[in-house]
């Protein structure tokens, strides 16, 4: 039940609430946790040297505490020349689809998608195929089809906490692609940006592939995006030596200094595993506002930790008509056409952010709105 009235919110549709991005929400200690990281980073006995040259993919220090931290998901601590610390996951990408599926290469991927994932593709020349999707994931046989049609190169994937529909894949799921991709040599781009917030995934496709994936872990949703960094663990030294070898100057995927000082210090203190802790459980009661307020909960797709919800337009709604209506209730809702890769359009479904309303009130009034429009 929404807890604000039209009256006592502050939103309208010249003033909007957003329910469209995904961030870390709002936790208690945040700021003074990371006041103190700041502090750290400002006491650096060597803060000149921080900050006017690059650090690269962070020191040895800073990437065996992230090699350490990975093993939480990764089952066991990578080698620290596999490990790199990256200015995030879109930088990185950047780099190692350039490098590793090339200009005019294909790279296969769930048929929605993150909305980088088509951008990305243009900017770099790569055709992006989509695989088709059902509640697990990827369809495997519609994975191996594109592989024999397609000569597909490499294969960008969300398995956990799918970016649009949230959907976790199965440990049998990840089993069979990473049978595929190895039969086909293909290479796989794992992001496992919810992987630090989700108590229950089965473990990442890349202990299923080791030889061919790319792991990819950001600190977006963590801390925030606004540090800039993620994690990368290459399937070998080699791969990864080799990659650095031929761009050492290629600065566009080096993390800041700062960020990285500041990451390093949240993983050894600690914080970094108090901040999932913390936005578990609050992400746990947005969803439990989700199924007091959206009727029938049957529309929602969702699981207990993912950032968003995907929802089941009622027939008598269009995309477009959903978009509007929100937006006169006071709501700026995303067009989900950016989601879908070429060939594909998404036409009953919308996502909704549960975590750039900044407090449960406001994510209950917004509720309130939508269910009163999906019922209407
Ligand atoms: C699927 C997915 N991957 C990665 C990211 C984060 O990317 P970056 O590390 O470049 O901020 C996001 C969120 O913005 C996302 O939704």
């Amino acid at each position: 039940m929404s807890t604000l009235t039209q009256a006592e919110s502050s939103f309208s549709s010249t003033s909007p609430l957003d329910m469209t991005r995904t961030m870390p929400p709002n936790i208690t200690g945040f700021e003074e946790r990371m006041r103190r990281a700041l502090e750290n980073v400002a006491n650096q006995s060597d803060l000149a040297f921080l900050v006017q040259r690059h650090r690269f993919f962070g020191s040895e220090h800073e990437r065996s505490s992230v090699a350490n931290w990975l093993a939480r998901r990764l089952g066991d601590t990578p080698e620290i020349a596999r490990t790199l610390i990256t200015g995030g996951t879109q930088n990185a990408l950047m780099i190692l689809l350039r490098s590793l599926v090339g200009s005019g290469g294909v790279l296969a991927t769930e048929k929605f998608t993150y909305a980088a994932i088509g951008q990305l593709g243009r900017l770099l020349g790569i055709e992006v195929v989509g695989i088709e999707l059902d509640d697990d994931g990827i369809i495997p046989e519609s994975f191996e089809a594109a592989c024999q049609r397609d000569n597909v190169v490499g294969l960008y994937c969300n398995p956990t906490c799918h970016n649009p529909t949230t959907s976790i894949m199965s440990t049998e799921r990840r089993r069979a692609l990473a049978e595929i991709a190895r039969r086909f040599d293909v290479t796989i781009f794992e992001d496992d940006v919810h992987g630090a917030l989700t108590d229950e995934a089965p473990p990442p496709l890349a202990t299923f592939a080791p030889d061919r994936t790319w792991y990819i872990m950001s600190t977006s949703k963590l801390i925030g995006m606004g540090l800039r960094a993620a994690f990368v663990v290459g399937p070998s030294v080699e791969a990864v030596v080799d990659i650095q070898k031929k761009l050492p100057s290629v600065s566009a995927w080096f993390v800041p200094g700062v960020s990285t000082v500041m990451v390093a210090d949240l993983i050894d203190s600690g914080d970094a595993d108090i901040f999932a802790s913390k936005i578990r459980a609050e992400v746990a009661a947005r969803h439990a506002l989700v199924r007091s307020i959206i009727q029938p909960i049957e529309l929602v797709h969702a699981h207990h930790s993912s950032l968003h919800i995907w929802v089941d337009l009622p027939a008598r709604w269009t995309i477009e008509t959903f978009v509007e209506a929100a937006g006169a209730e006071g709501i700026t809702v995303r067009n989900p056409a950016v989601f879908a890769t070429a060939g594909f359009e998404i036409t009953r479904n919308i996502r909704l952010s549960l975590v750039a309303p900044k407090s449960q009130d406001d994510l209950s009034w917004g509720l309130g709105r939508i269910n009163r429009l999906l019922r209407s």
